[in-house]
């Protein structure tokens, strides 16, 4: 088995890493759980400890960023201090967020400038896998390492099942393991899947070692990658129960792999026994140690623990709902000859060239003045989705979920509920939602690259 990286094989390394949830913390008593957070360079090694550690920006000064746990019907304060030298903002992916809390930069908020302070609060609606990540050219920031975990629990789930979250990413490194610096803004990147690492961490480290208890255990999976998809297996071919897609609690169903595309989140049950289980990453075709979990004898279950596996709501009946049509386009060996760009159109080579567009929404450079929709509170919509390019596309709506007959679990189809939706060349979708979060939200692709190169726009609710 190939190990550890996507390019290089046979280093050896042996970080103890974890984030293995610590005790349930007490519910405060005013209901606010608060973090601080500052986002600064820092270095961590993500390669082999007796090589050389990489320069990042960090939240909290680790990869990921602290883990931030709370309980439903909380609210979360976050006081954020900007301590790098370009403006930034979080944003709270998955979350059924305030508009203003949302932290997308010219949209919900102004971008926070070096050396200033912004307070995120807002409350905890739902239970889940969810992460933070700065939003502000997501392309450069997220692939710097500005990202974390973020997961909310029920307020009876104060007991038994472990649970631990795993964090994986790709980074591209260069020999001195420091980041590729000179292929930020590679166009040929930004034409065709995004910009791909060499190196998988998984919490920060390479291949890491894990502690488990024997017996069930949720794990959850965060793809925080620009880019790539990445694909899990256990490497001994035992089952993985999916309970929860992108945070929302799903009708339980076995996998042998799972694919998570990027921003998108996965909870698996699985059991572990005494010893070392090994988690593999495959979607290179070449199996890498993503993690190994290593079992102790003693079993912290407690009796009778049982997972909710309803999703937050129902199917939403569509008739009459409002369609909202999206044609995608662009992207190498495509169709888009020309586009809409500030006003004026142009053919993708100018785009390509002068402006680094290279993708376009119903014939239109994405940017946050292009309004896909407006929708009254309350409506049935549905983002009817065509993907008329040959590359696949990890598509986000902000601030609420959709259901979808997903193809991501085989052709059969699946009616999943969640926020990001991996979508292969050639399919339509739709994406059902019910517009009952009012403000302006993005739509977009997740392939950091994708969406700065024009796949991108908003759906206003009032
Ligand atoms: Cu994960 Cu526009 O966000
Ligand atoms: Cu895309």
């Amino acid at each position: 088995m190939k190990r550890r990286s996507f390019i290089s094989a046979g280093i050896h390394a042996g970080a103890m890493t974890a984030m293995i949830s610590a005790l349930p913390l007490p519910t405060l008593a005013a209901g606010v759980r608060r973090y601080a957070i500052t986002a600064a360079p820092a270095a961590q090694h993500l390669g082999p400890p007796d090589r050389p550690a990489t320069s990042l920006w960090l939240y909290g000064g680790t990869s990921p960023g602290p883990l931030i746990e709370a309980w439903r019907g909380e609210e979360l304060e976050v006081e954020f201090l900007n301590n790098l030298d370009v403006p930034t903002t979080m944003h709270w992916h998955g979350i059924r967020n305030l508009n203003a809390m949302d932290g997308v930069p010219d949209l919900t908020q102004a971008a926070i400038e070096p050396g200033a302070r912004f307070t995120y609060r807002f409350p905890l609606k739902d239970a889940g896998s969810f992460w933070y990540h700065a939003h502000n050219k997501g392309w450069e920031q997220l692939a710097r390492g500005l990202y974390g975990a973020l997961i909310v629990r029920e307020p009876d789930e104060a007991s038994g099942l472990q649970d631990i979250t795993l964090v994986a990413d790709d980074w591209r490194l260069d020999e001195d393991y420091q980041l590729h610096e000179d292929s930020f803004g590679s166009l040929m990147d930004w034409s065709h899947q995004g910009r791909l690492g060499n190196w998988l961490t998984v919490n920060g480290a390479t291949d890491p070692e894990i502690p488990v208890a024997s017996g069930p255990v949720r794990l959850r999976l965060i793809n925080a990658a620009n880019a790539r998809t990445l694909a899990f297996r256990l490497a001994s071919g035992a089952p993985m129960r999916i309970v929860a897609l992108d945070g929302s609690p799903c009708a339980a169903f076995e996998v042998e792999t799972v694919r998570l595309a990027p921003a998108q989140r996965v909870d698996l049950l699985a059991s572990f026994d005494e010893g070392l289980t090994i988690l593999e990453e495959i979607s290179t075709g070449d199996a890498i140690g993503a993690a190994r979990l290593v079992g102790a004898s003693q079993t912290t279950l407690a009796a009778g623990r049982t997972i909710e596996n309803r999703p937050w709501y129902d199917r939403p009946d569509t008739a009459g709902a409002h369609v909202i049509d999206i044609h995608m386009q662009g992207g190498a060996m495509g169709n888009l000859e020309s586009a809409l760009f500030e006003g004026e159109t142009m053919p993708l080579r100018e785009l390509a060239r002068e402006h680094s567009k290279l993708w376009a929404f119903n014939g239109i450079v994405g940017g946050y003045d292009h309004r896909l929709a407006d929708l009254a509170l309350g409506d049935v919509a549905v983002l009817r989705v065509r993907n008329d390019t040959r590359w696949e596309h990890a598509m986000h709506l902000h601030g609420h979920h959709f259901w979808v007959n997903s193809r991501e679990f085989g052709e059969a189809g699946r009616d999943v509920l969640r926020d990001t939706y991996l979508m292969a060349p050639g399919e339509t979708a739709d994406l059902v939602f019910i517009a009952d979060n009012p403000g302006l939200w993005l739509f977009h692709c997740h392939m950091m690259e994708h969406h700065a190169a024009g796949m991108g726009g908003v759906i206003s609710i009032s």
